[in-house]
This record gives structure tokens, C-alpha cells and sequence, in this order.
């Protein structure tokens, strides 16, 4: 059978996972395979973990598998967070969001000591952009924020699903934002946060820690970590 890359790499970093871990459920098909074998342990080694999801889909898949739960009441420190990621640059700044769930990705991103990236090789680019940013915006007055996100340099888009507006766990809109390139993150990150109306950008500069690539070869590698500037 055909390796696949999302399943190798979810799977290997579940596997780093050991007990009495407080861990971060991301959302999307690479996570899901991270969560399917986190399930798996604790049926077959009575792994002992608590959780917090990073979207009421994963809280939904882990409630399914029995995996348990915990939240921002009972814990304040996440141990590590698997997560996946629609761009990789080789200084790990992040592009995320494809599946809407970026406030809550960045904000247990946020909360976790490390900050595990599971991807297969066409997530890793020389440069951020291609894949269209998205942007969570508060529905009140979302015309104008995209006015503004234009102004920045982007082709801004709104989100819709099937039934309308696509609507995040948080009850906000999504922007998704065609910079092309990106030529400075971190940067963009700032101006995109410092814009009314704006919840949360997905880009991600400086959280991930670690970034696990699946190979079609079936083997996982683990990419070097930048050199830290400065
Ligand atoms: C969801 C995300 C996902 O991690 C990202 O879209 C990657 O998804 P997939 O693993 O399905 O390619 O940020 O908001």
C-alpha cells in the first residue's frame, strides 16, 4: 500500500507523546491521524493524557475515541500541541487557518510549551503566500476590515460555505487573504493584528518549535530548527 505522508507524520508525533501530558489537539486530516493514534494509545497502553481541542471538530473526533478532555478552566499550561499547517518556511513562521479554526490553533499554540507541526513535503515553501492567509474578522462591519486588509496589499476574499457565510467556532467570518508572497511574516503578522476589526491572522511566527515532515516514502523527518536571529 501507498504510504501516506499526513498519517506517517501524525502518527509519529503521537507517538512522542508520554504520560501525565497536558495535550493540544490541532484541527484538519493531519491532525486527525495525530488524534486517531492518540485514542489508540490509550486503549493499548493505557496512555494517561488529558486534552484540549483546538476546534469543536477535533473536541467532537476525541469525544468519539474517548480520549479526555480537559480545558482553559482546570489547566493553564499545555505540555505540547499537534497541529498541522497549510505553509512551512524554513524559518518556521506558519501559515494556518485552511479549515477556519486559527483563533483558538494560535491561542493553545500560545499556551504550549511545544508547539509540534505535522505536514507532508507540499506544505514546505521557501516563502509564505501562495496559500491565501486567513484572516478571522468580527461579522460587524466585515466590508470595511477587508477594505483594510486591502490596503495592506492583498486580494481579500470572504469565506462562504454551503449554507452562506462560513462561520467560526467563535461566530466570526473568515477573510482569506492572497498576498502571493509574503516577504516578512512577522511583520505582517503585527499589521494584520493591529487592524480594527481583525481577531486573528494565520500567520504564525515564532510558535512552532518543532515541525515533523511525512515523506511519500513513508518516512518522517524532522526538520532543523532555524538559527534564532539577534
Ligand atoms: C485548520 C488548520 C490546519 O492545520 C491546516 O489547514 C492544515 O490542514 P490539513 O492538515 O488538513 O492539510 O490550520 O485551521
Amino acid at each position: 500500500m501507498t504510504p501516506n505522508p499526513k498519517k506517517s507524520a501524525g502518527e509519529h508525533a503521537a507517538n512522542c507523546v508520554t504520560h501525565d501530558m497536558i495535550v493540544g489537539l490541532g484541527t484538519g486530516s493531519t491532525a486527525y491521524f495525530a488524534i486517531v493514534r492518540l485514542a489508540e494509545r490509550i486503549r493499548e497502553e493505557a496512555l494517561r493524557i488529558r486534552c484540549i481541542p483546538t476546534s469543536e471538530r477535533s473536541a467532537t473526533l476525541a469525544r468519539e475515541l474517548g480520549i479526555p478532555l480537559t480545558g482553559f478552566d482546570e489547566v493553564l499550561h499545555v505540555d505540547v500541541t499537534i497541529d498541522g499547517a497549510d505553509e512551512v518556511d524554513p524559518a518556521f513562521n506558519l501559515i494556518k487557518g485552511g479549515g477556519g479554526a486559527l483563533l483558538r490553533e494560535k491561542f493553545v499554540a500560545c499556551a504550549s510549551e511545544t508547539e509540534l507541526i505535522i505536514v507532508d513535503e507540499s506544505k514546505l515553501k521557501a516563502r509564505l503566500g501562495a496559500f491565501p492567509l486567513p484572516v478571522e474578522v468580527v461579522p460587524f462591519g466585515w466590508q470595511v476590515t477587508r477594505r483594510r486588509l486591502r490596503d495592506l496589499g492583498c486580494d481579500a476574499r470572504f469565506r462562504a460555505s454551503d449554507n452562506g457565510p462560513f462561520v467560526t467556532d467563535n461566530g466570526n467570518y473568515i477573510l482569506d487573504c492572497s498576498f502571493r508572497v509574503i516577504q516578512d511574516p512577522p511583520a505582517l503578522e503585527r499589521a494584520i493584528a493591529g487592524t480594527c476589526g481583525v481577531v486573528e491572522c494565520g500567520i504564525f511566527s515564532g510558535l512552532a518549535t518543532r515541525i515533523l515532515v511525512g515523506r511519500s516514502d513513508g518516512t518522517v523527518e524532522e526538520r532543523a530548527e532555524p538559527e534564532k536571529s539577534g
